[in-house]
């Protein structure tokens, strides 16, 4: 007979370090941004009324919810048992079939469901190329800014992120190439290279056609593959971003990923990557969770079958559009001469200079104005030596009359913190 315990067991683990059982990984990895989790996402505000232009989170008033509720009976009363079991590494088929008709339109291809992985949300399909294709030490190149959710990811798979400067045009490819000579010349291997292309999140800048050529022909010749990031690419206001990278190079070397996240709704946790038969062998190869929702890709799969994705798509690229104007036209009426910005043209974000101060102030002053949003340094790797000069305001989902008064509420921030 074992002799009784010294200490009860709870007293044992409350005296033990949990840090001595974390992964690298997870002692790595900090919290997520805050504002990864879209609305919810406050700093402290006196204001009654206040302003959250923080996550990139779709329109509220106008979600798709009845014609989801739709699908999802249509689903549940005509086959329940099929929806409701497993369905595979790669994910309903049917889903996959649409995606290829929807996205060889697009992309010009002939593409058919075996070059589809479903997964959750944009954010899972990046999780598994890096589970894919990162082993501890390669390098990733990123944009400077970039998504912080995307960084957050590479960096708890244990790779090494190089980031690279944006400019109006998008990723500079000059900088990918010295990025690439750096690397290689401390012995590292670049895996691959992070963009989103199209209406970048945090800057809403679009990568010129001249650069994707550019970005496909320096990455080929250094057998590096591309992840491109198209969530955005849908919602533009005037005229579609240019043909994707991976439509460029004819899909290869070349990984694509979107979502339903943006263009219906972040709730849904549906994404896809769409690549190579091999590539998307390799990502089914190394999953582990059994797979996507069967019951949400059906249900998906249903609510564009019947009709109701491109119209939503199209109704939202106007309120979109209105928004973001509605925006501009505040900063440049109501806070001169405090911002300067290029005017996006598509997605859910606003990136300005701040003119006389630095943005962590301006975002703790306009806090107290009642309007929220995360400094620029949020989106850099390295958040305090990277010069604090720009905002992102997100516009999706405040309202046209908080996005109208946004310009005045800044510019009485601002007159609290110029020098
Ligand atoms: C550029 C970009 N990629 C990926 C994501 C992840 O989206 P989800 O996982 O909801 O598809 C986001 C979300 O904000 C994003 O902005």
């Amino acid at each position: 007979m074992s002799s009784p315990p010294k200490k009860a067991p709870a007293d044992i683990w409350s005296q033990t370090d949990i840090r001595d059982y974390l992964s690298e990984s997870a002692l790595t990895v900090g919290a997520g941004s805050p504002t990864d989790a879209g609305a919810g996402w406050m700093l402290p505000t006196p204001h009654p009324d206040p302003i959250i232009a923080a996550g990139g989170i779709p329109d509220a008033g106008s979600l798709p919810a009845r014609e989801i509720q739709e699908a999802l009976e249509r689903v549940l009363s005509r086959a329940p048992d099929v929806a409701l079991r497993y369905g595979g590494v790669l994910g309903f088929e049917d889903l996959r079939a649409i995606l290829a008709e929807r996205q060889s339109a697009m992309d010009g291809l002939a593409l058919d469901q075996d070059n589809f992985i479903l997964h959750n949300g944009g954010s899972g399909c990046l999780d598994n190329i890096c589970r894919a294709f990162l082993t501890h030490g390669d390098v990733v190149i990123t944009e400077g800014p970039a998504y912080s959710g995307t960084t957050r990811a590479i960096r708890g798979h244990m790779a090494e992120l190089i980031e690279v400067a944006v400019d109006d045009d998008g990723l500079s490819i000059s900088g990918v190439a010295a990025a690439i000579e750096r690397a290689n010349s401390e012995g590292k291997r670049v895996k691959f290279v992070y963009l989103n292309p199209d209406f970048q999140n945090p800057t809403g800048t679009t990568l010129s056609e001249e650069r994707r050529l550019a970005l496909i022909e320096l990455c080929a010749n250094h057998r590096i593959l591309i992840v491109e990031d198209s969530t955005y690419s849908e919602l533009f206001f005037d005229a579609p971003p240019p043909s994707s990278i991976y439509a460029m190079a004819g899909g290869a070397g070349v990984l694509r990923l979107g979502t339903f996240s943006k263009i219906i709704a972040t709730g849904l946790r549906v994404g896809w990557v769409q690549a190579s038969k091999e590539h998307i062998d390799a990502l089914g190869r190394v999953r582990f969770d059994m797979g996507t929702s069967p019951l949400i890709l059906h249900t998906l799969a249903e609510f564009i079958r019947s009709g109701s994705l491109d119209p939503h798509i199209e109704r939202m690229r106007v309120i979109y559009a209105e928004k973001c104007a509605t925006l501009s036209e505040s900063l440049h009426e109501g806070c001169q001469p405090y911002v300067r910005f290029t005017k996006p043209g598509g997605g859910f974000f606003f990136w300005f200079e701040c003119i006389g101060a630095p943005s962590k102030e301006v975002a703790a002053a306009a806090a107290e104005e009642g309007l929220l949003f995360p400094p620029g340094t949020t989106f850099f790797l390295d958040k305090e030596n990277t010069p604090d000069t720009h905002v992102r305001l997100a516009f999706s989902n405040a309202s046209l009359r908080h996005l109208a008064e946004i310009g005045p509420r800044l510019k009485a921030a601002f007159l609290k913190v110029v020098d």
